[in-house]
Formats: C-alpha cells, structure tokens, sequence
C-alpha cells in the first residue's frame, strides 16, 4: 500500500522486493554542516567528515563551469572525448582505454551491471569502503568478506578465497577508512595467484596523496588486462559535488563497460570542470602539500595526548577509542562543540572515528576540541 499522508505504520515485506535488497542497509552518508547547525543552534561548524577537499574546487574549474552553464539546454558528450582524450595523453593510454562515470563509484555500478553473471561471486575486505559494499550486497551475489589483518587488506588471505566462480575483486588502495595501503610487493605476490578470469578493481581514490610512496604500487605502471584502474576527481581535485570519475582498463573491458554505462555521465559540467581541473597543476600541489603539513600535525599531536590512530597515507586519519562507548562519547562532544568527524560504526568499526584532513584552521580546533574533551 501507499503511505497515507498521516500515517507512517510498518508496511508488510514488498514482495517485489529481493531478499537481499530488503535486507540492504543504505548508504550512511556524514552529518550535513546545516542539519548540524538547525539541531545543536551552533552559528560555526567544522566538518572534517568526508575527505572533501578543503581548499574547495580549483580556481580553473570554477571558471570553466562557468562558460558551460550557457550550453546547459544540450545533453553532454555522451563519448566524453575530449576529456577522455586528455587523460589518455595524461596517462600515457590510449583513449579507448579510459572510461567517464559520476564518481568512481559511478563506474564501480557499471562494472557489476557489466560483468557478473548470477553464479559469479566477489571477493573484497570487510569493513573497508562503504560504497562497495552497499554495491556487493545489492548484486545479491555470494560475497567473501575478508577480514584486515592490522587495518591492512590481507591479500594473502584474499587470494586464499579465489574459486572458479570467483569474478571480481575489489581492492582499495589506499583503503577508506583505514587510511593504509598495500604495497609493490604485496601486489605483486597477489596478481601471481589470480586467474586471468578474475576482474580486479583496483580503487585509487587517494591516488594522488599515495603516489610519492616509494613502495605505493601505482596500477596505471602494470599492464594487467583484467585490472580496471579507478580514480577520482573527488578528492584531490576538489570537485565532489559534481560527481565525476574515470578508469583504465584493456580496450575491450572498456567497450562493453560503454555500452552498459549511462550514456549522459558525467554530466556537461562536469566534464568541462574536470578538464579544466586538470589543467590546474598548483591547486593539485597546494591540495596534496596541505594534506601532508597537516596528517603530520595530526599525528603529531594524537601522539602527544596519547590518541591511538592508525598511520595513514591519504586526506583523513583514523583514530581508535578504547570502547565503542568511549567513542560515541567523543563523537557527540565534538559535535556539539561543532566539529563534525565521521563516526566508523556503519563501516564496521564501532570504536573509530574518522579525521578528514582540513585547512590550519579547521585542524586546529578540532584538535584543541580533542584536548578539551579529554
Ligand atoms: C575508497 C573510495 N573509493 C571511491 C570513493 C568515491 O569516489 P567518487 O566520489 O569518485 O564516487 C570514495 C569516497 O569516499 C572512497 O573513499
């Protein structure tokens, strides 16, 4: 039945609905700046919960969406060319090795509407990024959730689980909200035990803040034709809410991608932000420069409270509570202190709390919120 305006009482299970679809947690995204504001009355709020990009979007974006709100009235370029081509030249690829979508998380949905059949099974880490796993569990197909072995993906044991329904394997790395990373050797020891049947999906959302590792293995140096590279310009490029990503990959996984992806992402938008963001080499710089100053200054001054955190090499840290209690404690005084921090229970992590990197400012109080508290 449909809900009548007054009335909100439990509806019987829809039987439309798979199992396992009725059975999906959906996606628990962090507390919105304004609802925190409405709720507590607070005038200043400092969210540091969703590894955004605190310098915002670069300059160059900006003024390229700009110039394209006047061609708003036509679809984009549903081949996403000139953007395509552009990363290609980037990467060293060619242009029918690199696909578009809203978000890496965009192209990670085609890559299981594209690939799976209904026997295949996934393999990937419990409690790493939650954009996958809603993914996984909405496929409704087997899914072996490998547990992290010291807040790292456990490959050895990954590789362990393969069988001959297994069809894709999602790997992020660096991983949210760990913040840690696998490393060459790791990778290489891993990719010798998968079959060239097996899709890896290597998710390199914090690429750009991992890549000056020595032993961070960057996947666009391997030319594996069943490893699907996926970045974002999400993150270290500041355009978020815009909702574009892109990936690499053997021709031939690319076109049958394209012909299941939705024709008109990224949006027009987007995709011209996305060029100019490029192009805008000191904002990238500034971004990862203030991110490293400021992981030190938080690892620094956790260390001096006596903070427990897991090291990290991308924009957040991860600190751990001694009990889930003591951490929800935290959490909830420091917002209503107005900092915001992203609370890692809905992740499976019931005794972290998640630190975005921010500006000095933003760091800052969050840190002496942190003391305060203590
Ligand atoms: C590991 C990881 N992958 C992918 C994403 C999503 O990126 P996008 O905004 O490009 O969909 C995130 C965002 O938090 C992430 O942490």
């Amino acid at each position: 039945m449909f809900l009548k305006p007054q009335g909100n009482e439990p509806t019987e299970t829809m039987p439309l609905v798979p199992k396992y679809i009725n059975e999906l947690s959906p996606y628990t995204p962090g507390k919105p700046i304004d609802e925190v504001k409405r709720e507590l009355g607070l005038e200043k709020i400092t969210k540091l919960a969703s590894n955004e990009n605190p310098l915002g979007p670069s300059p160059l974006a900006l003024e390229a969406i700009r110039k394209a709100e006047e061609r708003l009235h036509r679809y984009p370029d549903a081949s996403g060319f000139k953007l395509r081509q552009k990363l290609a030249q980037r990467f060293n690829v060619k242009i029918d090795n690199v696909i578009l979508g809203a978000g890496s998380e965009g192209i990670m949905a085609t890559i299981m509407r594209t690939f799976l059949l209904p026997e295949d099974e996934i393999i990937t880490a419990l409690n790493s990024f939650i954009g996958f796993t809603v993914l996984a569990r909405g496929s409704g197909k087997r899914v072996h959730w490998i547990p992290m072995k010291d807040h790292r993906y456990d490959l050895e044991a990954m590789a362990s689980c393969i069988n001959e329904y297994t069809k894709i394997i999602y790997l992020a790395n660096p991983d949210n909200p760990m913040g840690t990373y696998c490393t060459v050797d790791e990778f290489d020891a891993f990719m010798e035990k998968v079959p060239e049947r097996v899709l890896i999906i290597m998710d390199e959302a914090y690429f750009e803040f991992a890549q000056p590792i020595s032993d961070y293995p960057d996947s666009m140096h391997y030319r594996y034709d069943n490893v699907i590279t996926l970045r974002t310009f999400s993150k270290a490029y500041g355009l978020a809410g815009l909702r574009i990503g892109y990936g690499f990959a053997h021709d031939q996984l690319i076109s049958n991608l394209l012909k299941v992806k939705l024709p008109f992402e990224p949006s027009l938008l987007a995709q011209s932000a996305g060029m100019a963001a490029l192009e805008d080499v000191y904002h990238l710089d500034k971004t990862i420069q203030i991110t490293r100053d400021g992981l030190s200054y938080f690892s620094d001054e956790l260390s001096r409270l006596g903070i427990d955190y897991i090291p990290s090499v991308t924009n957040f840290i991860t600190i751990k509570w001694p009990t889930p209690e003591r951490c929800d404690e935290v959490c909830q005084k420091m917002i209503e202190e107005g900092v915001i921090l992203r609370h890692l229970k809905p992740f499976g992590w019931p005794d972290c709390l998640r630190v975005s990197i921010g500006i000095h400012s933003e760091n800052e109080p969050c840190v002496s919120t942190l003391k305060e508290i203590l």
